[in-house]
């Protein structure tokens, strides 16, 4: 079986792109399988900070080959900001491959993500990137994918039409086009866009990559498929209405990728020794004050794509489980459990009844015997070994505790 998963158990932010870029000697190719560029994924190398969206986080090993999958929705503007970025580095980077399959973020995606959030009583706290807007034309076949925009199959006037009229009917004027500060650069927008399609299609191969990939499973290439958001922000199996609009989730990998699930071996879990939410939406075992803002502090928890602080909670039992069960987890990854050292007490909460949440005197440093019993009282409740500790920032800082 030649298909490894790393994706996250939590909110998003559980530091997948470290263990990922860790991980990613071993493999001959990384995928990303759903989301966009709402995802914020930021590696450490020598002092440096990497921080991708859209690119997956093998991009930084020059043999890999990066591959979007067909499940992601490109914002083609985002890629080549993300990539001209990167590339003004003196590093070398790996190969990067697109779906033709993949479905394009139009800039009125961007328009409508806003205007609903605006228009909702109960927000979702979306980054209004335009990947939920994107997903929603995908599923009412009105999407664009880099395929038929390349073959020009795709009648785009017709698709705009249908843009202006999602809009028109979420501002309920068709005069609304006069009044809003956002079509004052209507023209400059899709100009922009439509360079920067043409920009992907010449600088990358826009290829069926499904195919691709089951090649490289038959020429018994490795490959990695990392996720993006987390389980919880999963759209069927996560807190909605407060989640992203796609799967996150293990099952997601087969759909994203065109693969078999015959080809799954480990699935990685990759949670955090606490608890974050970027956004709206239920967050049991939340704290504030103090504490909450040594964490924020120390784990530098503030958004990469929105920069919004994140809010924080103790690590909760119960939906950690329910993730490592949804997930197939067989390797758990713990994060950032050295952002905690210091705090005088640590939480965890939504144990298993009756106890349902307990305080721990904290410690001072790794080697302490009181975090030792924190993570062996973690892995009771989970009732799984702990494979892999991530303890700081940069990209060796990660201890291995099973195999
Ligand atoms: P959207 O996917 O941009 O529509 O956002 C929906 C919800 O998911 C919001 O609460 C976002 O803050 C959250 N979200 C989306 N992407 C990420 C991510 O990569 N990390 C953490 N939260 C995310």
């Amino acid at each position: 079986m030649s298909v490894d998963v790393v994706l996250g158990l939590q909110w998003g932010d559980e530091g997948k792109a470290k263990i990922v870029d860790n991980l990613a000697p071993r493999y001959d190719i990384v995928a990303r399988f759903q989301g966009g560029a709402n995802a914020g994924h930021t590696i450490n190398v020598d002092g440096v900070k990497y921080v991708l969206h859209l690119i997956p986080s093998g991009f930084l090993y020059k043999d890999k080959v990066c591959v979007i999958g067909n499940g992601v929705v490109l914002d083609p503007i985002e890629l080549q900001k993300e990539y001209t970025a990167l590339t003004q580095s003196r590093r070398e980077f790996g190969q990067l491959i697109i779906s033709d399959s993949a479905h394009l973020i139009l800039p009125t995606h961007k328009m409508i993500d806003q205007a609903l959030e605006d228009l909702r009583k109960n927000k979702i706290g979306t980054t209004a990137k335009g990947i939920g807007p994107c997903y929603s034309d995908k599923a009412q076949r009105f999407g664009v994918t880099l395929k038929s925009y390349r073959d020009r199959s795709v009648n785009l006037t017709e698709v705009i039409e249908y843009q202006l009229r999602q809009l028109e009917g979420i501002y309920r004027d068709p005069h609304f086009m006069n009044d809003k500060d956002s079509f004052v650069e209507w023209d400059k927008r899709w100009k922009e866009w439509y360079a920067a399609v043409d920009w992907v299609l010449n600088n990358f191969k826009v290829t069926n990559t499904s195919q691709y990939l089951n090649q490289a499973i038959r020429d018994g290439k490795k490959i990695l498929a990392e996720g993006a958001q987390g389980t919880m922000l999963d759209i069927d199996h996560g807190t909605y209405p407060h989640v992203t609009s796609s799967n996150c989730i293990s099952g997601a990998v087969c759909t994203g990728l065109g693969i078999s699930p015959k080809h799954i071996n480990d699935i990685y879990g990759v949670f955090k020794a606490y608890c974050t939410r970027v956004g709206e939406g239920d967050f049991d075992g939340e704290i504030s004050g103090s504490t909450a803002a040594y964490i924020a502090e120390k784990g530098r928890e503030v958004g990469a794509t929105t920069g919004r602080p994140r809010r924080i909670g103790w690590l909760s039992i119960r939906h950690l489980k329910q993730a490592i069960e949804i997930n197939g987890v067989t390797k758990l990854v713990m994060t950032k459990v050295d952002v905690l050292n210091g705090l005088s007490r640590v939480g965890l909460v939504n144990l298993s009844s009756p106890i349902v949440a307990k305080s721990y005197i904290g410690w001072t440093d790794l080697q302490d015997v009181r975090f030792h019993r924190f993570i062996a009282d973690v892995e009771i409740e989970l009732d799984q070994q702990i494979a892999l500790v991530s303890i700081g920032a940069d990209r060796q800082s990660i201890i291995e505790l099973t195999t």
